[in-house]
Order: C-alpha cells, then structure tokens, then sequence
C-alpha cells in the first residue's frame, strides 16, 4: 500500500490550502473529503455564496436607491430571485472545479469519504456507497472546521427554524425574517434579506452588536443599518421558539419587558461549534479542551505523536484567512521548516454594507491593558467603510512588518483613491492629517 507523508483531514480553506503547499513542498500528501464537492463550510455554504448574495442584493440597492444619483435612470428595478441563486451556485461551482483543478496540479490524492484515524497513521475512508479504503500516512491534519450551534429551544427543521445553510437558499424573500443573534452571520444574511424584500428583526443578547469589533464603529454600523430598514432588540433574551403552521412565535425578555415576535422564518446564528465528531480523534487519544476544541501546541501538534489540527476544530477566531494561515505553517512544520502565524495581524471583516473591518487590538483592549492608544507601533485598526475588507490589508501588513502610523502617514497613496483615507487616519494620531480635522 502506497504510504503518504501527510493526509489532511477536511477540505475547507484550511484542509486544501494545506493540501495545496504540501504539494509544492514536495510531500505526498493526500486530501479525505466526506461531501462531494472540495471547499468547506466557506466555499459551499459559507462566505462564498454568502458574499455572492451580498454582492447581488448591494446591486439591487444600488439600481434602486443609487443609480438616479449618477443619472443612471432605471425603470422598474425588480428581483429575479431565481436568476441570483442561479448565479451564487455558478460561482460556487466554478471554485469547485478551480480547487480540484488545484488539487491536481499540486499532485494531491483526493478520498472522497467519511475519513476516521484509526491509529496514528492511519485513517480509514468511508465512501457514500459504504466502501471502506485504508491509508497510511507518516502524518495527520484534522481540519473538519465547525458546524452551527444550535439553540436547545430552537431546534434546526431547515424549513423555518433555519442555520447559515438554508439561509443561502431561500426561494423567495420571507416577509418577516427573524435573526436570532448579532454576529458576522446574522448581520450579513439579515442584510441581504432586508435588501432583498423582507422584514428583518434582530434580536441580540449583548447591549451591542458584533461583538470582537471597535464599539464605536459597531454602533455606528447598527446605525446605519436600522435606517436601512433593520429592526434591533439588544439586551433581549430569546426564551422560546414555536412553529405552528409554518409560523413562528418567539417569545423573549428584555430587561422586565416580555417581547413576542411571530415571522415566517427564523435564523439561528448564535455561533459555531468545532466540528470533530466522526474523526476518531478521542478514540485515538487525542485532547480535546472544555470547548470540544481540538488541544494543539504553537506547532499545531495534538498530544499524539504525528497528529495536527488546524482552523476552526482548535482555538482562535473562527475565520477562513486564519485557518489557511495555520495550514500553511502547519505543513511547512511537518516538512520541517519554520512555519509561523501571527495571531496579532488577523483581519476579521464583516460584509454589510458598510463593511466592519478591524485587525489587532481595539481602543478598548488597548486600554484594558494599559497601553498609551497614540504612540508609536500600530497595534490595531478599525474601519467601516465601503470596501473596508479591501483597505484593512494595508494596516494588516503594516502591524506585520512592526511599522508605525508614521511609517503609514509617509507612504505615498495614489490619488484619488479610498486608500488615502487610511493614510489620513495614520496622519490624524499626531493630528497631522491634512483633509479632516484633527481632534
Ligand atoms: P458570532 O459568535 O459571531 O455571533 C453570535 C451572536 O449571537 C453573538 O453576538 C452572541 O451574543 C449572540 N447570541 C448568542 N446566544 C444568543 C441568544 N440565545 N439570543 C440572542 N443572541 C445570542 O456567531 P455567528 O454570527 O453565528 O458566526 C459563527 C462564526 O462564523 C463566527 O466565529 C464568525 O466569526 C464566523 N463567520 C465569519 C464571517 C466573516 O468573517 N465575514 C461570516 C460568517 C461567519
């Protein structure tokens, strides 16, 4: 039987980027999948189709609301829902053929099949047609990502009860639409469903929303999206979940008031949970924290000889980027080079419109640890903008390469650009900045 120097476990952005720089690291590296399709969570149901939505609703907005101000005059601005969908699945189709092609190129060996370590080195493949294949393999990657937590009085029915994953696939507009849940998730589908027709009702446990960024910048971002027709509930304590009829009823406290909502879909995004069942990973010995997050080493080693996990089956910011990262150092590890990631240059972006965007420390964490938020090295930075996921790159690289706000403020940015703002929010810490007024 031919012998393997790694196989990754799971094909999300984490498992096949791994994959993909075993390749051209020269290992033998194989890829188990259990769905049909390479790709995850983000390329199936996730962040792909999710921003391909996004992007078609902003552009219905823009027909509708936008246009008439460039004197572009359109008549009758109307949805064809199934000409979108049909569009998002194209684009996830053509990423499916890119990463195989991918795997291809790279020399990686694709299972497809259910894959469980039965000893170290060695994971068994479970095809949907119940044939089982054996591989052996010096190492393993476990990178089987997450699946949404669900509520224990809102069970998932994926009919109105639903996750992320039906989300996606709605065949019309609800006309109410609850989220349950201010987080990446609840603010990006509640904003394309808002757009797209609905009713949408937020109803957030914390006083605040998307929680992990800048505050002042969240609230400016729940601002913002009230006056684009969202409704928000903080503070509010989802207590029940009825379906009757196809309906739901929810009912929830807020401080002493007791609320009621009734919709005809409801969305639980209350956060993910690593995904590890089925891997066989306790049964190996493997440790698992309180979590259920896969135990790993900065090297990404579990407590069994030859075993990694990466992404979002270990601890750490439930992001693709940072899963792709630690794949990348994980196997340039095992290849026995010095793989690294800086967990201080993560960008997180949340892609509403404006879109949240924020890497590093925020004010109030700066502040929690003592640290002076104006002087020197750029620790973190914060934008909501239009295109904030594109601009935050720039302050990302900046906090990698250790450079300051100086080292930003006298770097040359094209003009005109959107660019240039970061460059006047870098001139701003000394109150140098030439086209606001410095505070
Ligand atoms: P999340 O953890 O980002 O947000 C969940 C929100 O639900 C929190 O604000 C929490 O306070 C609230 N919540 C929890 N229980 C509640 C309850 N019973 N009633 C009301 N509110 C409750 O989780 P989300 O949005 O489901 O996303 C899951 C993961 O996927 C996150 O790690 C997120 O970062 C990631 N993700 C990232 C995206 C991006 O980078 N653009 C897009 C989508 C997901």
């Amino acid at each position: 039987m031919e012998k393997f120097d790694v196989v990754i476990i799971g094909s999300g952005p984490g498992g096949y980027v791994a994959a993909i720089r075993a390749g051209q690291l020269g290992l033998k590296t194989a890829i188990v999948e259990k769905d049909k399709e390479l790709g995850g969570t983000c390329l199936n149901i996730g962040c792909i189709p999710s921003k391909a939505l996004l992007t078609s609703s902003d552009h219905f907005v823009f027909a509708k609301k936008e246009a008439a101000k460039h004197g572009i005059m359109i008549d009758k601005v109307s949805v064809d829902l199934s000409k979108m969908q049909q569009r998002k699945d194209k684009v996830v189709k053509t990423m499916n053929s890119g990463v195989r092609a991918l795997m291809k190129t790279n020399k990686v060996t694709t299972f497809e099949g259910l894959g469980t370590i039965t000893a170290p080195g060695k994971v068994s493949v479970k095809s949907s047609s119940g044939e089982t294949q054996e591989i052996e393999t010096k190492n393993i990657v476990i990178a089987t990502g997450s699946v949404p937590v669900e509520l224990p009085f809102a069970k998932f029915d994926g009919k109105t009860i639903v996750s992320s994953t039906e989300a996606l696939l709605f065949t019309e507009p609800p006309p109410k639409f609850l989220v349950i849940g201010a987080g990446a998730i609840g603010l990006e589908l509640g904003s394309v469903w808002n757009r797209l027709g609905s009713e949408v009702t937020m109803l957030e446990f914390l006083p605040r929303i998307a929680l992990g960024f800048d505050l002042e910048l969240s609230n400016l971002l729940q601002r913002s999206l009230t006056a684009q027709g969202i409704t928000f509930h903080l503070e509010t304590k989802v207590t029940s979940v009825k379906v009757d009829n196809g309906r739901v009823t929810a009912l929830a406290t807020k401080g002493s008031e007791e609320l009621k909502f009734d919709a005809d879909k409801v969305l639980v995004s209350v956060g993910r949970r690593p995904f590890s069942e089925g891997v066989g990973a306790e049964k190996v010995g493997v440790q698992f924290d309180g979590q259920k997050r896969i135990k790993v080493d900065k090297n990404f080693r579990t407590n069994v000889e030859g075993i990694y996990a990466i992404g979002d089956v270990i601890a750490g910011a439930m992001l693709a980027h940072k899963a792709e990262d630690e794949g990348i150092a994980c196997v340039e590890i095992i290849a026995g080079k010095p793989g690294h990631v800086n967990y201080d240059a993560i960008p997180g972006i949340i892609y509403t419109n404006p879109e949240l965007a924020g890497v590093g420390l925020t004010e109030d964490q700066a502040k929690e640890k003592g640290i002076d938020v104006r002087i020197d090295r750029i620790l973190g930075a914060h934008i909501l903008q239009h295109a904030a996921s594109e601009l935050i790159a720039e302050p990302t690289s900046v906090i990698e390469f250790g450079g300051s706000s100086e080292d930003l403020g006298r770097t040359t940015h094209s003009h005109p650009t959107l660019s240039e703002a970061v460059k006047e929010a870098a001139l701003a810490v000394e109150k140098r900045a030439l086209h606001i007024i410095n505070r």
